[in-house]
């Protein structure tokens, strides 16, 4: 299948409020140098969405290079402000970052449709409210929108809450009904994008690549450096780049690459392995 190169670049948890300016101030530039297709930034842009969290999260959006798809994140709920919390819950987001939380967003770029779903809820039925969760109305949206995609376009799916953990992460649990959204998606999605965990990984779960990225600028580390995903697609090849903050610059550090099978199925390629410095 042939085709333009695509670049998507994958952000998440820049939790501003906890960022860090330098790291901010380089990963603008990384991303201008690379030029991408697109932005997903995929949820908790701020700590404890404040107003002013929020204004400086606007002003980053503002100076990025791409056309951006943005979800919300846990974090960009009012926090233990509990009247806020349940009677005006996205009001600072509405205000700010200007998308309808209750709505899919789209993104269309050359080659790619993707589409962004909020996956973070004021509560559940269960003690961790920083648990997300998927619904069919969702999903029924997610699909309506792939239908109108082109045939050959790469089809993205974004959202705050993680389809696939690793060992490390499983604590914190999958996006609520996980396995009803990996059963809608099959065979019409090609890639689903999340953060959440700060933690970057990928995987193939159900002919599907998903790509979790780590905290691109906080000081949330869990033992990983601040990064970013690039994920370049040419032809029937996918690549998930990690890129790392070396305290200066972001560096490629870790390469996977995943082979389309047929349409909207892929499996894992090349091992992957350290990558060649950018
Ligand atoms: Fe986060
Ligand atoms: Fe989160």
């Amino acid at each position: 299948m042939a085709g333009q190169p695509i670049r998507i670049a994958q952000l998440s948890d820049l939790h501003f409020g906890r960022h860090l300016p330098s790291v901010a101030d380089a990963l603008l530039d990384s991303l201008r140098e690379l030029g991408p297709t697109m932005i997903a930034v995929c949820g908790d842009l701020t700590q404890r969405a404040r107003e002013g969290e929020f204004r400086a999260a606007r002003a980053f959006l503002d100076g990025l290079p791409s056309p951006a798809l943005v979800v919300p994140g846990n974090h960009d709920l009012p926090g233990w402000r509990i009247w806020s919390r349940f009677t005006r819950p996205w009001r600072r987001w509405r205000r700010h970052i200007g998308t309808d939380p209750h709505a899919a967003v789209t993104c269309t770029a050359d080659g790619v449709l993707a589409v962004g779903i909020n996956t973070a809820r004021k509560w559940g039925l269960h003690p961790d409210w920083s648990r997300g969760r998927v619904n069919a109305r969702q999903l029924a949206g997610i699909l309506a929108e792939f239908d109108r995609a082109g045939p050959a376009d790469l089809r993205v799916v974004i959202a705050h809450h993680p389809f696939l953990l690793t060992p490390a992460g499983l604590r914190r649990g999958l996006v609520g009904r996980s396995a009803l959204a990996l059963r809608r998606l099959h065979r019409r999605a090609d890639l689903l994008l999340g953060g959440h965990i700060h933690l970057a990984y990928s995987d193939v779960v159900d002919g599907m690549v998903v790509a979790q990225s780590g905290t691109a600028i906080s000081d949330r580390l869990k033992g990983e450096p601040n990064s970013y995903n690039v994920i370049e697609v040419i032809g029937d090849d996918l690549t998930v780049e990690t890129r790392h903050f070396d305290g200066t610059t972001f560096t490629a550090m870790i390469r996977h690459h995943y082979r389309r099978r047929d349409r909207h199925d892929w499996q894992v390629g090349d091992p992957g392995g350290p990558a060649t410095p950018a």
